[in-house]
């Protein structure tokens, strides 16, 4: 049978991964697609690299617009990365009436709105599973694999980068900057890893997984993004000691009034098995109505898992490209006439538990002082500690956790607090979630 043509638009790592995964595994793929798959034409601007990886088995062009121009190619690969040259590319190529596949969650997160209308009046796919968690088919679970649900919340890690750098903070007990440098070292971490760090990437897999689990549109520009440079290897300390683990997770929940989209480091019980994700793996929970919970874990970057999301975009597109457009399953799980435009709730109005630390004069009344202003606030308290003062010391640690409240009344018990003579500095705020 006749082979669908393929052009890939960058061979660096996850190009790389797919050339071979692709090479490798034809005659497989080539028996689910019902065709081969052939990438017949690649455009990096590195051709000496494009030139090791192919083999010189394909046409090669330094000009991506050849590749998304050219008559021949039936699914354009979009592997830049970023939003600018790649949204140009990946638009071209919808104008031309060309499949899209991506692992640009950037892009999608971003612009992803205007991606899917322009691919939907085209009659073309855009599919994007590498986009979030790398290998992981989380996307094609929340999609179709619970399509029957009304999914509640989920909750991910969903950068390995982060992951790995909070899970040797705490077995090493080492400062977040110098693990930073070790993950450098070992390559996990970008040498720019702002993304990664201040949570950015996580918000962007966090933005496309709330879109496709609530059917609402892309809100990227509305979600709370906060990253763990400023975490304090402590904190991981006295959670741990609490019975907690810090993860960075990617939340979406559905409440009645809106959408909670946020990414920040968060206390989660060291018993879940989410808790027990360490390194550089990625997971994603996700509460349903009928199914209850689910937990998806693999492999969220590296050349072949990245590259296995690629592919089954690939086959998945290769098998219904000549389906009617009006039957193939829809870009964002729901029909596009039937996304809602949910808000995305301020984080002052999200509800969800706390770790407070603050450091306090070691004298008689200071207890009394804040939970006073908690009970005020009707903030009740979960589990708390304090510290022996150290030898010589005259303050020393609390530690609260909370139940839930809005975030609102929580800032404001701990300005009341920060305002109390006995209380040194600020209060540390970590958010909590139960899962
Ligand atoms: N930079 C990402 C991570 C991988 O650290 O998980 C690609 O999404």
């Amino acid at each position: 049978m006749k082979a669908i043509n393929v052009g890939l638009l960058g061979i660096g790592t996850v190009g790389g991964g797919t050339y071979t995964v692709l090479k490798r595994n034809a005659e497989e793929i080539s028996r689910r697609a019902g065709r081969p798959i052939r990438i017949t034409m690649v455009a990096d601007k590195n051709l000496e690299l494009a030139r090791s990886v192919t083999g010189g088995e394909v046409a090669l062009t330094d000009d991506a617009f050849a590749v998304v121009s050219n008559p021949e190619i039936d699914i354009v690969v979009e592997l830049i990365g970023g939003y600018g040259i790649a949204r140009e590319l990946v638009m071209k190529a919808i104008e031309n009436g060309k499949h899209v596949v991506t692992a640009n969650k950037a892009l999608l997160a971003v612009h992803g709105n205007e991606i899917f209308s322009a691919a939907q009046k085209k009659g073309v796919m855009v599919a994007f599973e590498a986009a979030v968690a790398g290998g992981i088919p989380i996307i094609k679970a929340l999609r179709e694999g619970l399509t029957a649900n009304r999914i509640e919340w989920l909750a991910g890690i969903i950068n390995g980068t982060t992951n790995f750098i909070l899970s040797e903070m705490r077995d090493k007990g080492l400062p977040f900057a110098e693990v930073l440098k070790e993950a450098q070292a070992l390559g996990y971490a970008e040498a720019d890893p702002t993304f990664d760090i201040e949570g950015v990437d996580a918000a962007h897999k966090a933005t496309i997984m709330s879109a496709i689990a609530f059917g609402i549109p892309m809100q990227f520009d509305k979600a709370y993004v906060e990253g763990i440079s400023k975490l304090d290897a402590v904190d991981i300390a006295y959670a741990e000691q609490l019975g907690y683990r810090i993860k960075l997770l990617g939340i979406a929940r559905k409440r009645d009034s809106g959408v909670e989209l946020r990414v920040h480091p968060t206390l989660i019980p060291a018993k879940r098995l989410i808790a027990n994700v360490e390194g550089a793996m990625n997971a994603v929970l996700v509460q349903a109505d009928a199914v209850g919970a689910t937990l998806y874990y693999g492999k969220g970057a590296g050349a072949e898992p990245t590259a296995s999301a690629v592919i089954a975009d690939l086959v998945d597109v290769t098998r219904l490209h000549t389906a009617d457009p009006e039957h193939r399953v829809p870009h964002l799980a729901f029909q596009p006439d039937q996304v809602q435009a949910l808000p995305v709730l301020p984080i002052e109005e999200v509800i969800t538990s706390y770790y407070l630390r603050m450091r306090v004069a070691d004298k008689p009344g200071v207890l009394a002082d804040i939970t006073r202003i908690l009970a005020d606030s009707d903030i009740s308290i979960e589990a708390l500690i304090q510290k022996e003062a150290a030898e010589g010391e005259s303050h020393t640690d609390i530690i609260m956790l909370t139940h839930q409240t809005v975030e609102r009344d929580a800032n404001a018990a701990i300005g009341r607090i920060e305002a109390l003579p006995v209380v040194q500095g600020q209060v540390t705020k970590l958010r909590m979630e139960s899962l």
